[in-house]
């Protein structure tokens, strides 16, 4: 079988982390959570004591900056000049400041030179807001992930509940709102849906039926793949 890579869009808590890692797992490729790459960057900024104004300085760190994802026995690890932040950069404070950072051109072009590597050396499942309509524009299935903002905010809620943090649905409600606002009104390779994605709907289902339909559509398109037409 001809493996292709996947890209997967869409705001924030519409389920593109889980989903897009149990698709890699079913189809042996490589995950890539572009997301947790923004983050480490903003928390090298946070760590060095940046100020977000600060351009010049944020164009040089990013520049310098040793970013890696590696696979540990199905546990994604991020790490950032050898040492391992894969929990650090899950904190409210990275997640409040990350669409400010996200909106710089160096921090931009470093990032996606690196995901493009990534997916050049192998069929890969990558996961973001710029995937399928900048980084991986050939990409042979491309897939918009939404979920109602309820539904977004009571999963996020949930799973930060869980880990320990006392925040309200509302406080969440709010802090989606604005990143997702700040991801599409961005000057550079804002949130959106590329011409050619599959939009997949994930208010009130479970992720098995997400997974499930994905994954059919990924073989609907290596069928026509492999049959010399486009996907
Ligand atoms: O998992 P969650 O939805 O909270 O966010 P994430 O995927 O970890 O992404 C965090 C932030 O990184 C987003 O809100 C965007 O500002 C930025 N991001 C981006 O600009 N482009 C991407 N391809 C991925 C993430
Ligand atoms: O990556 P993104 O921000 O789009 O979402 P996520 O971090 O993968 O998912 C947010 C939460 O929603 C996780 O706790 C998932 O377990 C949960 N989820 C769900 O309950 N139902 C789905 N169909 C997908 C995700």
């Amino acid at each position: 079988m001809q493996y292709i890579s996947i890209a997967i869009d869409g705001p924030a808590g519409a389920g593109k982390s889980t989903v897009a890692k149990q698709v890699a797992e079913c189809l042996h490729l490589m995950y890539i959570d572009t997301g947790a790459m923004y983050r480490a960057v903003t928390w090298k900024l946070l760590q060095a004591g940046v100020s977000l104004e600060d351009n010049s300085t944020i164009g040089e760190i990013v520049q310098d900056l040793d970013i890696r994802l590696s696979d540990e026995n199905g546990r994604l690890r991020v790490l950032v000049d050898g040492q391992d932040v894969t929990q650090d950069i899950r904190s409210p404070e990275v997640t409040r400041l990350v669409s400010h950072v996200s909106r710089f051109r160096q921090v931009r072009d470093r990032l996606v030179a690196l995901q493009r590597q990534y997916a050049k050396q192998q069929a890969v499942v990558m996961d973001g807001r710029d995937i399928g309509s900048n980084v991986l524009p050939d990409a042979k299935v491309k897939i918009f992930l939404t979920a109602s903002i309820e539904e977004r905010a009571e999963r996020r809620v949930a799973e930060l509940q869980n880990k320990g943090y006392a925040i309200t649905i509302d406080e969440v409600r709010q802090e989606l709102v604005k990143r997702d606002q700040m991801d599409m009104e961005r000057e550079i390779a804002p949130l959106r849906q590329a011409s050619d994605a599959q939009v997949v709907d994930t208010t009130n289902k479970t992720i098995e039926e997400v997974v499930k339909q994905i994954l059919t559509i990924y073989y609907d398109a290596t069928a026509t793949v492999s049959k010399g037409g486009q996907a």
